[in-house]
């Protein structure tokens, strides 16, 4: 099939330029800029992106590319697309000079089309783009010649068309550059020639047919399923290539939302069929574990670890019966896999992520079948495989569930008052039809009490926090500005109906400097 490379030059965008190339029909990957060519040869690109980052080039510690590699895509005439720092590089390395501006760019700009070329064909001669940079380019190599400017940016697009060498100064891959598809498009389309093979209907056949030849004929497959998206597909996928061979773990810690549990069983053994579901209920174990535990780190670390036991109490107990069980199933995911020069530069630890990672040590052979897709495309391929809307368009929800979400000590009476205010917001929320223009919308328990009247008496009960999302990945959030009629419809229905909140409040606060979860 053919693939386009990006390498990575720690942009934020990264992914996004991979995801956006993969939404035109054609597969492409990240590898970061310090690959060994060896590496990048054997992927046989038919194209090759430079995404942007936040070095400049004259800075002997930012990152650079090997001449070999100048040598080896000039040699088999692989076309090159620099986007922002990878714009420069190419300038930079090929003979050319890059200054910074005094004038820094930042946000929508006019971009100023000088020749019709193949990169821009089907652009205007004015086109809105997106621009983020301090440097540009001021001098550019023999050969090369540019091919749209900005008031600004004389150079911010620039050709050589013998060498299929191609760079922009703007984001394409951005939505705030409308027309920037169109430029993709063109570099995949009309200068590296590749055909769109990225389907995901040939993916689904092609992955079950391995998944079987893998797998054989006899043997098993155990999968730790949460009822999130990634694992629920994973287990579908799993399903259709081995059928009942495949053996289906769903522990309940008993930090699930109300009924999340029978939610899940039904649609894994009433609607899809799955036989082999096994389902542990360890409500008592968790609790036990957390019993007096108030640090939020302390408390991811006791469920990733009680999860592991159990899991692998059960899988020693399955091996028992079906001693052919010798694959692992893991629901992970493109991103969680590939972290960009950005995310992996991240300093501090803010949060230990709790994604039911298994450790090696269990003896199986590990397969993951999603491992090369992203989330909108493991969606996609949950929907083909008959998972219901429920499962695929539900909110993330923490690996370390309500747990993060009941503040300071967590007790089985403090986690049903929350799952109760929870449930009732969940089904206000899904009655004015905002469920899915939300990133996340939940309740939050609050270890304080404060006082209220209801009816004659006195109240002295705890406080219930409402917090919803807007976001696009997480990353960055803002509050949701809910409107104050359904909000205090919610507000009156949980102090009224939910024994243990006499107040209820919203939360304001946007990521950064906050975050979605409160622990
Ligand atoms: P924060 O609270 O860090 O959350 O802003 C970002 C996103 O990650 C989710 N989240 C988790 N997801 N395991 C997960 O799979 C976890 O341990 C975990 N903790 C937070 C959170 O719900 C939000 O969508």
């Amino acid at each position: 099939m053919d693939k386009i490379i990006v390498i990575d030059f720690g942009g934020q965008y990264c992914h996004l330029i991979s995801r956006r190339i993969r939404e035109l029909g054609v597969y492409s990957e990240i590898l970061p800029h310090d690959c060994k060519l060896s590496i990048l040869k054997k992927k046989n690109p038919k194209g090759i992106i430079l995404s942007g980052g936040p070095g400049s080039v004259y800075n002997n510690r930012d990152p650079k590319l090997h001449d070999k590699f100048y040598s080896y895509v000039q040699f088999q005439n692989i076309p090159l697309l620099g986007i922002c720092y990878g714009h420069h590089l190419i300038v930079h390395q090929l003979g050319g000079t890059i200054e910074p501006h005094n004038r820094k760019e930042y946000g929508k700009t006019i971009l100023y089309k000088l020749e019709e070329t193949p990169l821009l064909k089907g652009l205007h001669d004015e086109e809105v783009v997106w621009m983020s940079h301090g440097d540009q380019v001021k001098k550019l190599p023999k050969a090369f010649r540019p091919i749209a400017e900005t008031n600004t940016c004389p150079i911010a697009a620039y050709e050589n068309e013998e060498q299929y060498i191609y760079g922009v100064q703007f984001h394409p891959e951005v939505t705030n550059t409308p027309k920037g598809n169109i430029i993709l498009s063109n570099f995949i389309d009309k200068i590296a020639k590749c055909k769109k093979e990225w389907r995901l209907e040939n993916w689904i056949q092609k992955s079950i047919g391995d998944i079987q030849e893998q797998v054989g004929q006899k043997n098993r497959i155990i999968l730790g399923l949460s009822g999130g998206v990634d694992s629920s597909v994973t287990a579908v996928l799993l399903h259709e290539a081995i059928g009942d061979r495949l053996h289906c773990i769903f522990v309940n810690n008993g930090l699930l939302r109300k009924n999340e549990e029978k939610k899940v069983q039904k649609v894994f053994k009433d609607k899809l069929g799955f036989s082999n579901f096994h389902y542990i209920d360890a409500e008592k174990l968790f609790l036990e574990n957390l019993k007096g535990i108030e640090d939020p780190e302390e408390k991811r670390r006791i469920i990733g670890h009680t999860f592991i036991e159990i899991f692998e109490q059960k899988t020693i107990e399955l091996e028992h019966s079906y001693p052919n069980i010798e694959f692992l199933a893991q629901g992970t995911i493109y991103p969680d896999r590939v972290e960009t020069s950005a995310t992996s530069k991240a300093s501090a630890k803010i949060k230990s992520h709790h994604n039911l990672t298994l450790p090696n040590d269990m003896k199986l052979q590990i397969i993951e079948p999603l491992k090369n897709l992203y989330k909108d495309e493991v969606r996609r391929i949950g929907r083909k495989l008959g998972l219901p809307s429920i499962i695929i368009d539900r909110h993330p929800f923490p690996g370390p569930g309500l747990a993060v979400r009941c503040i300071g000590e967590i007790t089985k009476q403090r986690l049903d008052t929350l799952r109760e205010a929870d449930y009732i917001l969940m089904e206000e929320i899904k009655k004015e039809g905002l469920y899915d223009e939300l990133w996340q919308i939940f309740c939050v328990f609050l270890p304080l009490k404060t006082v209220g009247v209801m009816g004659d008496y006195r109240t002295y009960q705890n406080i219930c926090a409402i917090r919803a999302v807007e976001s696009r990945d997480a990353m960055t959030a803002s509050f949701a500005r809910l409107d104050w009629e359904l909000l205090e419809r919610i507000g009156t229905r949980i102090i009224n109906e939910v024994d243990g909140f006499n107040r209820v409040l919203y939360d304001i606060s946007n990521k950064p400097p906050s975050t979605i979860e409160f622990e």
